[in-house]
């Protein structure tokens, strides 16, 4: 299955910070769709690491905005670190895993990005 994870204007949530994380995250879904499935190893640790960073730094942010739907938003967080957890519990060890593992991620940062981040954006929009 073929997977691309393109950057568009529609994912911005108004913080360049913010922006430039999830542009990381798009990149580094890249790197993994086009790497050996030994190298991809490597780079989903690298990039759980990165997604536990980000979580840290954007649950920071709604915390400085006072943004209401903070410990729903949380919560999602720890389902998506939680179902991460889960796939890659063996090491992604077959191509399957690997496509799995890819459409997943290819899910939370199409969808989360567009649904959920998108909240606390423009809430900063409306409390400006
Ligand atoms: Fe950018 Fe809520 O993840």
């Amino acid at each position: 299955m073929a997977i691309e994870f393109v950057w568009d204007e529609k994912y911005s949530v108004n913080d360049e910070e913010i922006d430039q994380q999830h542009k990381s995250l798009f990149a580094m879904g890249n790197e993994i769709h086009f790497a050996s499935l030994k190298e991809k190893k490597g780079l989903v640790l690298q990039l759980y690491k990165y997604t536990l960073e980000h979580f840290d730094k954007e649950e920071e942010h709604m915390k400085k905005m006072d943004f209401p739907l903070l410990r729903e938003h949380t919560a999602l967080h720890g389902d998506l670190i939680s179902t991460l957890n889960d796939i890659t519990a063996d090491g992604l060890q077959t191509k399957r895993e690997a496509d799995a593992f890819e459409k997943f991620v290819y899910r939370w940062l199409s969808r989360h990005i567009q649904t959920e981040d998108r909240k606390y954006a423009d809430f900063t929009k409306t409390s400006k």
